[in-house]
């Protein structure tokens, strides 16, 4: 859609510029609704079920843009207890041609303490901001063992101004992290976490599309029975599919190439799930793109929906075009 200026430039001054950018440009843009499918969740009103994904705005630097822009809620983060920065080398690609993105960032944030900050000075100038998640990590030098001690860590800083979580244990980014979905470790790593919640606020578990299905089965079953309100699928992938120039060894692929895994756990996670689904929230990511894309993932059965390729692919006018699209959907 329209002129794309950020291709002109490489992927990482893109990157940086992106913030900043739509900072800049949000006071000027007409305060429009966005309302179409509107949705009550607990005590959760979206007016709309498109929002940004992890990683979009990892330090809650834009919240009030994006609300501008029509996101029907903000995910912020992932947030570590300590700052960190990204990993070494070459972090993020992009492949125009086949609407890819590979990145190996490794949760890069200004740690909770500033985070928090911000969210906070957000939401005393702007008041009415859609639902705000909060995507809890652990910082890289804290073992697995120990991981829950840092996802409880942010929860509790962030109790005040979170209105749902989100559990991020399948980025492919921080060496070990996919382990704890493993089954002898992922109730021990996640009952402390969903017990420091205490059914306070909706908690939701975001999944890797690279789980086999008998493993994703069990991490459902697992994470349903310890009380978790919902999932989200999906995360990056490591998986390659031929023609994409991106390292095979490292990082996580998004866009385009990860639309049929991704959609494919959705619906399995549903027909896994069974009538489990109701009074759960499940919201899909991965590979959606266009308009259409998001209408297929609602038609699926998923709740809500999250974008980060389209941002790149598309622009931020993409949660205006959706709603255009689809305004007389209630
Ligand atoms: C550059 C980049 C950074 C990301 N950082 C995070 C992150 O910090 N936390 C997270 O949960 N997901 C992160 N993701 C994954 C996205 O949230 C999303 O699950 C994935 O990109 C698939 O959606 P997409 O195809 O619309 O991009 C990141 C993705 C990209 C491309």
């Amino acid at each position: 859609m329209g002129i794309k200026p950020w291709y002109l430039l490489p992927p990482s001054l893109a990157h940086h510029l992106s913030l900043p950018a739509i900072n800049l440009m949000s006071p000027f843009l007409p305060s429009s609704s966005c309302k179409w499918r509107s949705l009550t969740f607990q005590n959760l009103e979206f007016d709309n079920p498109l929002g940004i994904a992890g990683g979009v705005d990892k330090n809650g630097e834009a919240i009030f843009a994006w609300n501008k822009l029509g996101c029907g809620f903000i995910e912020l983060g992932t947030i570590t207890p300590k700052p960190q920065s990204p990993n070494p080398g070459k972090i993020l690609d992009r492949n125009i041609g086949h609407k890819a993105l590979w990145n190996k960032m490794g949760f890069p944030n200004k740690g909770m303490e500033a985070i928090y900050e911000n969210i906070v000075q957000a939401k005393e100038s702007h008041p009415n901001l859609p639902p705000l998640f909060i995507n809890l990590g652990k910082n890289r030098d804290t073992e697995n063992q120990n991981a829950s001690d840092d996802y409880v860590k942010v929860m509790e800083k962030m109790k005040s101004v979170a209105d749902a979580y989100v559990v991020n244990i399948s980025s492919p980014n921080t060496k070990g992290l996919r382990d704890l979905f493993s089954p002898n470790a992922f109730s021990q790593f996640l009952k402390p976490v969903v017990d420091c919640n205490q059914g306070e606020k909706p908690l939701l578990l975001k999944l890797s599309p690279d789980l086999e299905d008998e493993h994703l089965h069990t991490v459902l079953d697992l994470s349903y029975d310890l009380g978790v309100d919902g999932w989200i699928l999906t995360n990056t992938t490591t998986f390659r599919p031929q023609g994409l120039p991106f390292p095979t060894d490292s990082g996580g692929m998004s866009g385009a190439p990860l639309a049929h895994l991704s959609e494919r756990m959705l619906e399995n996670a549903l027909k896994h799930l069974g009538d489990r689904r109701n009074n759960k929230l499940i919201i899909s990511a991965g590979g959606i793109l266009t308009p259409e894309d998001v209408k297929r993932r609602l038609d699926l059965g998923a709740d809500l929906i999250q974008v980060y390729s389209a941002l790149v692919f598309d622009g931020p006018f993409f949660f205006k075009r959706v709603s255009d699209k689809f305004k007389n959907i209630q």
